[in-house]
């Protein structure tokens, strides 16, 4: 008969749980859930060897085990570091830990650029999540921040190497995922860059994964910069068969209207990427990057989003596709006047679908331009019908 296995047990923020030997601190608190579990910058559950990198997740060992009931006399990684039976850890109810965590937060954004108006991971960054829990108001670096060569990575992947954590996800992205990894960490300390070897663009099948590791605003989605702020889009679960067989074809569709506008992995409560069936949920480049029609997806409802995140703010409850024509909006009724909200309004050119164009939007897209309003051709200044 087989032996039961000891577990051990873990009390954290004086929350009890038992947890199988081997288990980290992180892993424990994940289980707990909630304001007890530490941020994790570098750590990625579906990432060997991730973690141990950023110090976000210092905790304060109060008791070490059962049978050796001494404090340890440092903050540990609760990433890296594995729970012993009878441990006792403080990560909420610590000063220690929360003064700790202040400080790696100020590290963190001594170079990062505060650019959030203008970065397209606002909304969905860890750092800025970060930032507010546990940041300052101003800061007390008074020497010049970083700065980097631009360097092109490729068509679909923009880095901005100034955000960089250096939390080496991407890397171990493209090293377990991805069969030709041609970037990595160059260089040492104060100089260290996500840099690929002599300039290659990153082209693997794989390869947009990185963005979706990423923590912070460092690598995007070029085919979505600049096209909207995350939380005007509507995300909605949808699938398709990838023909691709390390490709899982279950993504998250960010649309505005009908009009896809990103296509990312499906995300956790931890913003890790999903599993299914023991298996982790990654895409490929042609689910992520080429089909960005409504048509190219079965789609199976709206997205659940249970992190604390901005883009929960406006959630939708219900999933209502647009109607197709103006008459099903308006109850079979046919309306008498139509006016062209578009050839007033100055929002956007009818004739520019924002989701497929292959590059940042401009303001040409969006104003009023002369020869937009020219183009309205059949009706007047105001966009009514002409007699
Ligand atoms: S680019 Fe992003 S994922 Fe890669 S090391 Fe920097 S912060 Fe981490
Ligand atoms: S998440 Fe533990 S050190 Fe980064």
């Amino acid at each position: 008969m087989a032996e039961e296995k000891k577990l051990f047990k873990v009390t954290i923020d004086n929350i009890a749980i038992d947890v199988e030997p081997g288990t980290t601190i992180l892993n424990a608190a994940r289980m707990i859930g909630g304001d007890v579990t530490p941020p994790a910058m570098c750590y990625y559950s579906k990432l060997d060897g991730s973690g141990g990198k950023c110090r976000t997740c210092l905790v304060e060992i109060a008791q070490g085990s059962e049978k050796d009931p001494r404090p340890m006399p440092k903050l540990m990684a609760s990433c890296r570091t594995t729970v012993m039976d009878g441990m006792v850890v403080k990560n909420m109810t610590s000063e220690k830990v929360m003064d700790a965590r202040n400080g790696v937060v100020e590290f963190l954004l001594i170079n990062h650029p505060l650019d959030c108006p203008i970065c397209d991971q606002a909304g969905e960054c860890h750092l800025q999540d970060l930032g507010y829990e546990h940041g300052k108001e101003g800061t007390r670096y008074e020497f010049k921040r970083r700065t980097f060569e631009l360097e092109d990575i490729g068509p679909y992947i923009q880095l901005h190497m100034t955000r960089c954590i250096l939390c080496y996800r991407c890397t171990y992205v493209a090293d377990q995922l991805t069969d030709k990894r041609v970037h990595g960490i160059l260089d040492r300390g104060d100089h260290s860059e996500i840099s690929t070897y002599i300039s290659k663009a990153i082209d693997n099948d794989f390869s947009g994964n990185m963005i979706d590791v990423c923590p912070v605003g460092a690598l995007t989605d070029k085919t979505f910069r600049f096209k909207n702020r995350v939380w005007f889009t509507k995300p909605v679960d949808a699938h398709r068969n990838c023909e691709n067989p390390k490709c899982c074809g279950k993504v998250t569709l960010w649309l505005r209207g009908d009009e896809v506008y990103r296509v990312t992995a499906r995300k956790d409560q931890w913003g890790e990427v999903q599993s299914y069936g023991g298996k982790v949920g990654w895409i490929c480049n042609t689910c992520r990057f080429d089909k960005k029609k409504t048509v190219d997806w079965t789609i199976e409802g709206l997205t659940t989003i249970s992190r604390h995140s901005v883009i929960g703010a406006n959630k939708y409850t219900t999933l209502e596709m647009p109607n197709d024509t103006i008459k099903k909006v308006l109850h079979g009724r046919a309306p008498k006047l139509l006016m062209n909200i578009h050839n007033v309004s100055g929002v956007n050119n009818p004739n520019i679908h924002l989701s497929e164009i292959d590059r940042p939007s401009h303001m040409e897209d969006f104003e009023k331009s002369g020869e937009f309003v020219k183009g309205a051709g059949e009706s007047t200044q105001w966009g009514l019908p002409k007699e």
